[in-house]
């Protein structure tokens, strides 16, 4: 992994430290830093002197109390390197004005989850393997919400220098952050005494791993806005399965992998509590008509034909079917269903290591 530049040393602990002494209760602002030292120069611009660079916490300190409460942006100018600048405007919405981190978001419940953050109020991060299509998909948004509410970053969950490039690209973009979502997970579904080792480990870098080094690089970024403004709460969610609840035939390099996401929920939180975030996890039943379940070449319904994962299935319908019978709801689990579980998560203010089942009856807490 690169050693960070002092640069990057002082956005990662300026930006979200300011953040936090801005915030009035839970709305914390944005703070984006700009190579081009004039930008947006106003009047109510401040200097950071040389030796903020070996300070950073104090000079936020020092800073907050010379910026106005206004609506305007603020700056606060870095000679020779650029300048802080802080946006306080909050959209309208349930999770309005939060800066919100989704892995996994180039499609499937991700890209979901991620619309749904944007239609109400977020600013949200878009990170994918698939830069390509998470990029499409933040223009897209950017377009329908306004500019700079949706963004897309390459990010490889199981790199730990993609991790951290990623997180310090959110910090130099908005200075911080307030939901992290760990939603990238992949799925390769094979009896234990067939499936190849590469799949197995595929499965859990992805899974488990990812949510790790999510978590790590994501925390600290959480912990220093709760250190500034205590009545603030941070989030992190992971979007784990049903299938991490319940054990699942041919199929337990996954169900592995999520259930020891539950345990690295429940370890997180428990950890983590006294630096102000919140750790659940959302079980979502299955997402049948998402890409997962549906691709036409790779998606479950096919390779669980194949697998002869349903008894006298012999084709992709009888598959669903058999998935659809199974819950007491009747239907697949669809996007909204996870969002509001996300909405409501990050709105209590009273759980925390949990693992909240999404799954319309089909798996039930004892
Ligand atoms: N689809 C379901 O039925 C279902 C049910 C319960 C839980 N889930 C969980 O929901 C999450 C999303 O699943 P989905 O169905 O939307 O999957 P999907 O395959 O449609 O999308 C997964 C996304 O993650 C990205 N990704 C894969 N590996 C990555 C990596 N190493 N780094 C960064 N991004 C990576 C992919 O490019 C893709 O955009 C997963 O954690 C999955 O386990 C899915």
């Amino acid at each position: 992994m690169t050693e960070p530049t002092r640069l990057d040393a002082l956005v990662a602990e300026f930006a979200p430290t300011l953040r936090g002494l801005l915030g009035e209760g839970r709305r914390l602002p944005r703070i984006a830093f700009t190579a081009d030292e004039t930008a947006a120069a106003g009047p109510h611009d401040v200097t950071l002197d040389a030796a903020s660079l070996d300070d950073p916490a104090g000079a936020a300190l020092r800073v907050a109390g010379l910026l106005t409460a206004s609506e305007s942006a603020d700056r606060i100018v870095v000679p020779g390197a650029g300048a802080f600048v802080a946006d306080r405007f909050v959209p309208e919405g349930r999770v309005g004005g939060r800066v919100a981190l989704v892995t996994g978001a180039a499609q499937g419940f991700g890209l979901a989850i991620a619309e749904g953050l944007v239609a109400q109020g977020a600013f949200v991060v878009l990170a994918d393997l698939n830069t390509a299509l998470a990029e499409a998909n933040a223009e897209r948004l950017a377009s329908d919400h306004g500019e700079g509410r949706a963004i897309a970053i390459p990010m490889d969950v199981t790199d730990e220098a993609s991790v951290a490039a990623g997180v310090s690209a959110i910090l130099h973009r908005f200075g911080g952050l307030d939901i992290v979502v760990s939603n990238a997970g992949v799925l390769r579904a094979a009896s234990v005494t067939t499936q190849p080792l590469a799949d197995f480990d595929l499965v859990t870098r992805v899974n488990y791993r990812g949510y790790f080094l999510v978590t790590k690089h994501t925390a600290p970024v959480l912990a220093r806005q709760h250190r500034a403004n205590p009545a603030w709460w941070g989030d992190i969610i992971e979007i784990n399965s049903k299938s991490g609840l319940q054990g699942s035939s041919r199929n337990s390099a996954y169900a592995g992998s999520k259930f020891g996401g539950i345990g690295l929920t429940q370890s997180f939180a428990l950890e983590l509590v006294g630096d102000g975030i919140k750790v659940n996890a959302v079980c979502p039943g299955n997402f049948l008509d998402g890409p997962l379940w549906s691709d036409p070449q790779n998606g479950l319904f096919v390779q669980y034909l194949r697998e002869r994962k349903v008894p006298g299935a012999t084709t992709v319908e009888d598959v669903r079917h058999a998935y659809e019978a199974k819950v007491p709801m009747g239907r697949g689990c669809d996007p909204a269903d996870v969002l509001e579980a996300i909405l409501y998560l990050v709105a209590q203010q009273y759980e925390t290591g949990q693992a909240l089942p999404v799954t319309g009856g089909q798996v039930m807490l004892s």
